[in-house]
């Protein structure tokens, strides 16, 4: 049995240690804003938080979170009355076009602008490897850069 948090909220998974965290999340705690893109780690459409940082979680196992904080798109916002600084710079700067990967995108963006306040447009692409098939990475970088303001 693994026991971790998820937004917040403390939960246990009795299946098998291995499992994917994705899987979990998705099928276990009815979170789906996480997707599934490539499955090897390498898209990021799966992004989340652990323990503050952000995390592909179709590579890591469930066991690898325990006692862990788990952070998804559907627990970044503050409260209910309010969007995360990135959610609201997504929506200012129009950035998803079919939206498949845009929440991993803005858990990415989360992260790098925890540990870069103010970062480039060079810093952007070094620090924010998800994939978007649309191209909407000139939406992204104004967004991540209006999220800094
Ligand atoms: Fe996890 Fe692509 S689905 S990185």
């Amino acid at each position: 049995m693994v026991s971790f948090q998820v937004n917040g909220n403390p939960v246990t998974f009795d299946g098998e240690g291995d499992t994917p965290l994705l899987w979990v999340l998705r099928d276990h705690l009815h979170l789906r804003g996480s997707k599934f893109g490539c499955g090897i780690g390498q898209c990021g459409a799966c992004s989340v938080h652990i323990d503050g940082r952000v995390r592909r979680s179709c590579v890591t196992p469930v066991s690898a979170v325990s006692d862990k904080t788990v952070t998804t798109i559907e627990g970044l916002a503050p409260d209910d009355e309010r969007l995360h600084p990135v959610q609201q710079a997504w929506i200012e700067e129009d950035v998803p076009q079919c939206g498949y990967c845009q929440a991993g995108q803005i858990m990415a963006a989360a992260d790098l602008l925890s540990r870069q306040p103010d970062p480039s447009d060079d810093d952007i692409d070094a620090g924010m490897t998800n994939i978007c098939r649309c191209g909407t990475y000139v939406r992204i970088r104004k967004a991540v850069r209006r999220a800094a303001e």
